[in-house]
């Protein structure tokens, strides 16, 4: 596929529609119209990308800033990735080489980048809200890629790219397995997946449930082997020691015995059901091998659909003729 004809295939599918917001922070921003529209733009990205193309210039001249303050492999890359295949100017810079590390402040270092023309933020950081305060600091388009216990909201969007390539438009009967509490993946699933009327239900010990879940509509169990019959698909979500979930179990050890999926136990499960997890997966922890490389696994799926994913996010951003308000 020809640059002009990705353009033209892009035109139609978009329709000269607009996400309703200029920022990406939250699944709670995002209408079921922007849902669609950034699903259908990543699709067709996904077809040029799958035709053997990388590289068009449908980003020339607008510049994208990776601010990870946090570890990440899957979503700096892909997000990386994505602004370089646009033909945008990219600029990774990690929280440990800022002058954060001087006593600047989030808020000054973004202020920073957005004197310096940056027309999309992306912003990963250890602190839930992060993401949403420096949204009203910069007239750059602010793109949460994970902010502390709270969202991750690209992530979920991926996943549910994979999951309509399985099963279509199809109400779900989806099972969260784990530290749900400190998970930001489970924070922008359990609210995108509630707008889309899937059945939700988590298995995970008590003490890494948050408070209120049933208002997202799910239902918990304690032992997973209740909760898996009838299910489609089955996430699982890592322990998040780097948040001190460690000290929310026993052992590890014991966590692990009750809750990794192993291949007896997704038998549980309906014949056709999925494995899905956000990663980085802990072999024989989270999930045993024999569940990772069998056949239903969609790890590498949701991967390779976070590049399509977040081509799609920072397009319709950057295309967006409405800009945000000069904030100082
Ligand atoms: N899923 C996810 O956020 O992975 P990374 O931490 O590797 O980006």
């Amino acid at each position: 596929m020809t640059t002009a004809n990705l353009l033209a295939e892009l035109k139609k599918t978009r329709k000269a529609k607009n996400l309703s917001n200029l920022d990406l922070i939250s699944v709670e921003n995002i209408t079921l119209d922007d849902l669609e529209l950034i699903l259908a733009v990543a699709r067709v990205f996904k077809k040029f990308i799958t035709d053997g193309a990388k590289k068009c210039d449908l980003l020339k001249g607008k510049t994208i800033v990776n601010f990870f303050n946090e570890n990440s492999t899957r979503t700096r890359s892909s997000f990386e990735l994505a602004g370089k295949h646009l033909g945008a100017d990219v600029i990774n810079l990690a929280g440990s080489a800022s002058s954060g590390k001087k006593g600047e402040t989030l808020g000054d270092s973004a202020r920073t980048l957005d004197a310096l023309n940056a027309d999309i933020l992306i912003i990963r950081d250890a602190n839930s809200g992060a993401a949403f305060q420096l949204s009203s600091l910069v007239r750059a388009s602010v793109v949460n890629a994970g902010d502390g216990w709270h969202e991750h909201p690209t992530q979920a969007l991926l996943e549910l790219l994979t999951l309509r390539e399985k099963f279509g438009n199809k109400k779900l009967t989806y099972l969260f397995v784990g530290d749900a509490l400190h998970s930001r993946v489970f924070g922008s699933q359990v609210r995108l997946y509630q707008k889309l009327g899937f059945e939700l239900r988590l298995a995970a010990p008590q003490t890494l449930i948050p408070k209120g879940v049933e208002n997202w509509g799910v239902k918990v169990f304690y032992k997973i082997e209740d909760a898996l019959p009838g299910c489609d698909a089955i996430h699982a979500i890592r322990l998040q020691t780097e948040r001190a979930a460690g000290k929310f179990v026993a052992t590890g050890r014991e966590y692990s015995k009750n809750y990794c999926l192993n291949l007896p136990r997704v038998a549980l499960a309906k014949k056709d059901a999925v494995i899905l997890h956000a990663g980085p997966v802990i072999r024989e922890f989270d999930l045993r091998t024999e569940v990772l490389e069998s056949p239903n696994c969609l790890v590498q799926q949701m991967v390779e659909n976070g590049l399509p994913i977040r081509m799609a996010v920072e397009w319709l951003l950057a295309t967006n003729k409405t800009k945000k308000k000069q904030p100082w």
